[in-house]
Order: structure tokens, then sequence, then C-alpha cells
């Protein structure tokens, strides 16, 4: 039995990685299986929530209670989300958008030259939904995720500037991609706190309490 923390909130959350096709047959995607952002759904509803899941090509079911709406690409998630945002309390950015899409994505699949030319691709860059939502005049309390391979606190504290959002969770774990077990480390404007590792179901709840005890004490 969960205690119902977010009773009368609502939560969106982003979850999974994007999808930026090249053309019908490729694409360029993150590595990211959406468990932790599904976690965190579910979570979010067990304690009273109404939860809106807006994810990208995974392999999950939906948690029981929560709305999902399926996108692919990094665009869609934003055009998705920021018509959303506004009327929620939270905003969890759990979601690895790829950071760039192909400028062009071909109609038809790319054919392999017989000379055995490479073809280039150009990128552009694709909208940050968090600091997006961030950005909205009465923005929801947003929570971004940081996945570093390195200096995982100061690149923590740098995005939560950068982006302007109140709470960045770190990634603990090297590898956590598809894994179970991970370890948060929850970075503010006044320092760190770690959720030791746990599987990921443990530690949404963990997240999902402390988030709970923000919004009692900054709007009651
Ligand atoms: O900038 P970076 O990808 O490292 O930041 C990670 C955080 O920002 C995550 O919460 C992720 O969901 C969010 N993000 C986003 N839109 C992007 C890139 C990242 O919402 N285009």
């Amino acid at each position: 039995f969960q205690p119902k923390v977010l009773a009368g909130r609502r939560v969106l959350v982003t979850a999974g990685p994007t999808f930026e096709p090249i053309d019908p047959v490729r694409g360029i995607t993150n590595h990211s299986s959406g468990k932790m952002g599904f976690a965190i759904a579910r979570a979010a509803q067990e304690a009273g929530a109404q939860v809106t899941l807006v994810a990208g090509p995974v392999h999950l079911p939906t948690p029981r209670g929560v709305v999902r709406l399926d996108v692919q690409t990094a665009q869609q998630m934003h055009d998705t989300v920021l018509p959303a945002a506004p009327g929620h309390d939270v905003f969890v950015a759990t979601a690895a958008v790829a950071d760039w899409r192909p400028a062009a994505s071909a109609q038809q699949k790319i054919k392999k030259q017989g000379d055995r030319r490479v073809p280039t691709l150009e990128l552009t860059e694709n909208p940050d939904i968090l600091a997006a939502v961030a950005r909205l005049p009465s923005p929801p309390y947003c929570v971004g995720f940081a996945a570093e391979s390195e200096n995982l606190l100061a690149h923590a504290s740098e995005k939560r500037v950068r982006k302007n959002v109140p709470l960045i969770v770190g990634n603990v774990g090297p590898a956590t991609f598809g894994r179970d077990h991970n370890a948060l480390v929850l970075v503010d404007a006044d320092g760190h706190r770690e959720i030791p590792t746990a599987d990921k179901l443990t530690l949404a709840r963990a997240l999902v309490r402390d988030i709970a005890g923000r919004l009692d004490s900054s709007r009651p």
C-alpha cells in the first residue's frame, strides 16, 4: 500500500527514447528502455495522482490507471507535452530525447550507391522539451533527469541551472540502460541527496515521496 501523497495532483511524465527517421527504414535514437519513466508514472498513480505518460517507442505495458500518449519523434513529444503541461502540477522528464534529427527525412529508402559513396547526414537541433516547459508562464514543478558517463554531480547541477528547473535527478549507476536496478542522486539549489541502489519501482516511489514533500512545502 502506498500513501496517497499526490492525491489531487496531476503529473505529466515523458519516458523512453525518441526515434528520428532518416528514411522509412532507418533512424537515429537513444538508449532507453523507458523503465524508469514508466515506474515513475506507476508510482505517481499509486500515490493518488492523475498521470499522463508521454512515451517514445518502448516495449512496456501501460501502468494501471495512467493515460498514455505514444509518440515517435522529439518534435511530436514536444507538441504533445507543451499543450498538456499547463494542466499539470508536476512534470517529470525522464525521456532520452534525441538532441538532433536529420534535417530532411527521405520519403523513400536511401539506396546504396554503385560507386560506394557514403551519404552524409545533415542534422538539425531538436527542441528542448524540459526547458520549454520550464519557460511556460506558470510551469508545473519541473524535474529533469541526467544520465552522464562522468562528473555526474557537476553536470547535473549545470543542467539544473541551464534548464532553469528546481530539481535534476542523476542516475548514479554507470550502465543503467535497460537494467532493473539503479541509484539516484537528487540535485536541487541547496545541494544533493542520494537514493541508494534499488529496483526502479522502489526508486520511483522514493522520488515521488520526495517530490510530494517539495510541493507541500512550496504550494500548500
Ligand atoms: O540536455 P540533456 O539531454 O542532457 O538533459 C536531460 C534532461 O532534459 C532530461 O530530463 C530529458 O528528458 C530532458 N530533455 C528534453 N528535451 C530534449 C533534451 C532533453 O526534455 N530535447
